[in-house]
């Protein structure tokens, strides 16, 4: 990491704390609809334990959980991992979910193929470097075990604020502090270089344009 990524990845951490003690439940209750999507993946996979990264205050985390897998997630935020906590508490579902404070920039804790899914809703758009994003996606590729599966969705360049939000280097933009990057095809297609590209769909969530992405891991 650079200095000036330094910083905005130290600003971009205070501006989500501020953000979810500001307003509890900021994604809302409803879970994503790649949180859906992961359900029917992880399912097929036979696979029934997860590790979401950029988990938030767990709106997905709790719906997964729901569903009988077992979620370890994390995020930079301790404020919306507080609030994943109590919530899971307040549903009985304490012994299904973990949180852990991690900065995805930093190295996954764990060891290479130990994971047999990673889920991440809008966590790879945030405020990485082009270098920060593929190495978090290396990381994630040394993490899971062979046939292991990581759904993903991000913002697309197709949304209509890839348009009106302020252009920063490196391919990132800001809005009202919001630091995050639009994916083009052409994006998703170079992350997904050492893996089987099971799913590339563009799809529409609330005003969001949006790729949903299922990767996995060769056996
Ligand atoms: C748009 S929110 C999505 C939250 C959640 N996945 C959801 O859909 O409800 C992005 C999340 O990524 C987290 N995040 C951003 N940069 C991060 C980083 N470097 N390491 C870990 N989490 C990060 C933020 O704290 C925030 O919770």
């Amino acid at each position: 990491m650079n200095t000036g990524h330094v910083e905005l990845a130290r600003a971009q951490q205070e501006r989500w704390q501020a953000a979810y003690a500001k307003r509890p439940r900021l994604h809302g209750a409803e879970p994503s609809a790649a949180a859906h999507r992961a359900v029917e993946a992880f399912g097929a996979a036979g696979i029934d334990d997860v590790l979401e990264l950029g988990a938030g205050h767990g709106r997905d985390a709790l719906f997964l959980a729901r569903q009988g897998f077992s979620v370890h997630a994390t995020d930079f935020s301790d404020a919306a991992l507080d609030q994943l906590r109590h919530e899971a508490q307040r549903e009985g579902l304490d012994d299904r979910v973990t949180a852990a404070l991690h900065d995805v920039r930093d190295p996954l804790p764990p060891a290479d193929a130990t994971v047999n899914a990673v889920f991440a809703n809008l966590l790879l758009n945030m405020a990485f470097s082009q270098a920060e994003l593929r190495s978090l996606v290396a990381e994630i590729h040394r993490v899971l075990c062979p046939g292991g599966v990581f759904v993903y969705a991000v913002w697309s360049t197709d949304d209509p604020c890839s348009q009106h939000w302020r252009r920063l280097a490196d391919g990132l933009s800001e809005h009202d502090g919001f630091v995050g990057r639009f994916f083009d095809e052409a994006l998703v297609n170079e992350l997904a270089d050492q893996w089987r590209l099971d799913e590339l769909t563009p799809y529409q969530e609330g005003p969001r344009r949006m790729w949903r992405v299922t990767l996995a891991k060769d056996s």
